[in-house]
């Protein structure tokens, strides 16, 4: 008999499209202890990405339309709100895997832009880029 809580996080896997991440953008947003930006304007950045992702097709792949699978724009891009990245200063701060391209002042405005120049175009937005470090593979030679 099949395990009901394994099939039940494949069920939510797919639904969400997981298999088919091809970029993961984190946020931080609505913190505890609001140090790079103010907590309200974070909340108004995060509430943007959310919605321009889903306007445009972008957070799940099953509401692609055909145009945008013909114009080879991104499969599935998940967003995830982060309680602080870290950085607390020049908020918000937003981060791209898996380029590894970390955001300050992300503004809807600048978000916006990052969406269109990097997430579907693959350019990076370099005014508002502070660091570009892509995660290495991770070193398996001592693995057996
Ligand atoms: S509070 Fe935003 S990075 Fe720490």
């Amino acid at each position: 008999m099949a395990d009901s809580s394994y099939d039940s996080l494949t069920t939510c896997s797919e639904v969400l499209g997981l298999p088919q991440i091809q970029r993961h953008v984190f946020i931080c947003a609505d913190q505890t202890h609001p140090k790079c930006c103010d907590k309200a304007e974070s909340i108004v950045a995060w509430n943007y990405l959310k919605q321009r992702l889903k306007e445009l097709g972008l957070d799940q792949p099953t509401s692609r339309s055909a145009e945008q699978l013909a114009d080879d724009r991104p499969a599935c891009i998940f967003r995830t709100k982060a309680n602080c990245l870290r950085v607390c200063q020049q908020g918000p701060i937003l981060v791209v895997y898996p380029d590894g391209v970390w955001y300050r002042s992300t503004t809807p405005e600048i978000i916006e832009r990052i969406i269109q120049e990097h997430l579907m175009g693959n350019q990076i937005v370099e005014e508002y880029a502070f660091l570009v470090h892509p995660l290495p593979e991770p070193n398996t030679s001592g693995a057996k």
